[in-house]
């Protein structure tokens, strides 16, 4: 598929070498390795999700709010660790749009996902917001 943004393929690479990175870091790839059995299907999900929002194809079917809620023990940090290393990621880009592009989005989706996740959490306190290191 072709697009003004990027190709489908530039968004499998995207994810892949996300995921390459996330496995092995420190405190993000026990939680992910905990969870995740089955990689392929989590990649393949992963790819469609990035590809409904950057070349709006629509394919999408998760629920990703309620998946992170069912994760124990997230914080701010780990959030604003996974964002450090999505900008790593998407610094490398070659394709400077897609980098900058996926950058922005993934920035506004961690905010809300950290929101809901501290509101289902802990609905009696008032949810704290991400500390990014926007460049
Ligand atoms: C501390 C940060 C994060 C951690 C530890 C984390 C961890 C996980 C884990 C373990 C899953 C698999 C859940 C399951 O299949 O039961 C998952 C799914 C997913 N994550 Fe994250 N995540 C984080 C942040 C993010 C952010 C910022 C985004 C988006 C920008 C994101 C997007 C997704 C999506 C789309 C899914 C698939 C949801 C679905 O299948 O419905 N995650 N995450």
């Amino acid at each position: 598929m072709t697009n003004a943004l990027c190709s489908q393929d530039e968004i499998k690479q995207l994810v892949y070498d996300f995921y390459d990175q996330i496995r092995t870091h420190d405190n993000l790839g026990p939680i992910f390795n905990a969870h995740i059995s089955d990689w392929p299907t989590h990649l393949n999900t992963m790819v469609s999700f990035w590809s409904s929002i950057l070349l709006k194809t629509g394919d999408f079917t998760g629920s990703p709010m309620m998946k992170h809620a069912a994760i124990p023990k997230l914080s701010a940090d780990l959030f604003e660790q996974w964002l450090t290393l999505f900008k790593t990621v998407c610094d490398e880009r070659e394709n400077r749009a897609l980098g900058d592009a996926a950058w922005g989005f993934a920035q506004r989706i961690a905010r809300s996902l950290w929101m809901g996740y501290q509101i289902q959490q802990q609905p009696e306190l008032a949810p704290s917001d991400l500390k990014l290191k926007i460049s």
